[in-house]
């Protein structure tokens, strides 16, 4: 008999479904698996199990979380629980110190090693810039020899993607934390395009014209973030932040339909057309509950298109490259690339 605490099980093939350019689909709603550093790679591989048990099939990691080879683990004995590989999507991302030609498909092989994968559905570039920054540093930290965006170097990085899509270890490739005009010039350049951009969404950033953009281009919008990352680390904190799960539109909606502002959050996200991946140990099973089900009214989604703050929470500062610089010149805020 089941743990009485343990989430209900929702059948998979009720959770809407995005479809890629290439006629993939990729559930609309995925877990997150980045602790925040401070949650054990442990613990989160037991969540991957215990979501995979109730319905997830969507799984966002990422070399840099510091977890995949127990999360591979986990995956591992969800394909011997009978789950088939196809019906997983399994995405993870190329750190920022090996957008090296010669790192992209060793650092692809080695995440596919820890997943315990033969390969992935989805490989990003986890940010334009090839500046390193160690897991765990805070907001001042910066790579000694950091550079701005360097589109000639970022193609370089790109046909190395593409690489990995035409050996077959993975069938998408996509881009995170990129901006209108980098993307344009990718979409300008690249042989194979991006099939995702992955992005911080959530009622407080809304990111409009970058969601239209995408859309229009025919990539499909991930939002990280989706609750508003309670327990990001410090160095991703600023006075100014605003706590979209606090938002009295949302708390008012969150209790007339007895549910956590979170859940009002997810459903929000899904029903506007991005795919939220939000992290959980504790909260997974009402927040694939909250993806399914009974819709948000059009006058509740008006509302929420209402409380967009512009609020950036993961700025990027530790990937500045110049002394005296701030955040918004990673972001091309207007228009152009920033230099
Ligand atoms: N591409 C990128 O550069 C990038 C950047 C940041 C994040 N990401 C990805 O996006 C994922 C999500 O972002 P995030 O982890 O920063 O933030 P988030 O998903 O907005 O927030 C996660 C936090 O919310 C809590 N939570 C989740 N569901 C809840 C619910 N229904 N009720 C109450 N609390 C709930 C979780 O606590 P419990 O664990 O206790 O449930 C956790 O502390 C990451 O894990 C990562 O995979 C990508």
């Amino acid at each position: 008999m089941a743990h009485p605490a343990a989430p209900a099980a929702i059948d998979p093939a009720a959770v809407p479904q995005r479809k890629l350019f290439t006629g993939a689909t990729m559930p609309a709603i995925g877990l997150g698996t980045f602790g925040s550093d401070h949650v054990s790679a442990d613990q989160i591989a037991e969540a991957v199990k215990g979501a995979a048990a109730i319905g997830y099939r969507h799984f966002d990691c990422a070399s840099v979380y510091g977890n995949e080879a127990e999360i591979g683990a986990s995956f591992e004995a969800i394909l011997q629980g009978g789950i088939k590989r196809e019906d997983l999507w399994i995405t993870s991302k190329l750190w920022n110190d090996k957008h090296g030609e010669d790192d992209v498909i060793a650092s692809c092989r080695q995440s596919l090693a820890d997943l315990r994968l033969e390969y992935l559905d989805l490989y990003l570039v986890h940010w334009p810039f090839p500046n390193f920054h160690p897991p765990g540093c805070d907001a001042t930290s910066r790579s000694p020899g950091a550079r701005p965006y360097l589109h000639e170097n970022f193609m370089k990085t790109w046909r190395k993607m593409e690489e990995l899509v035409d050996r077959g270890l993975v069938r998408h490739i996509g881009t995170s934390n990129m901006t209108i005009p980098k993307l344009k010039l990718l979409l300008r350049d690249a042989r194979i395009r991006p099939a995702v951009n992955e992005m911080e969404l959530h009622p407080h950033f809304q990111q409009p014209e970058l969601f239209r953009f995408v859309v229009e281009n025919g990539i499909q919008p991930v939002g990280y973030c989706p609750i508003g990352s309670p327990a990001r680390p410090d160095r991703d904190r600023t006075p100014e932040d605003t706590v979209p799960t606090e938002d009295p539109v949302i708390v008012e909606i969150a209790q007339r339909r007895g549910m956590h502002p979170a859940a009002v959050c997810i459903k929000w996200a899904v029903q506007r057309g991005q795919t939220p991946i939000p992290f959980s140990v504790h909260h997974y099973g009402e927040n694939l509950a909250a993806a399914i089900g009974e819709p948000l009214t059009g006058e509740e989604m008006r509302a929420i298109a209402g409380i967009d703050r512009n609020c950036r929470f993961i700025k990027g500062q530790v990937f500045l490259w110049k002394d005296g610089q701030s955040w918004e010149d990673l972001w091309d805020l207007n228009g152009e690339i920033t230099q």
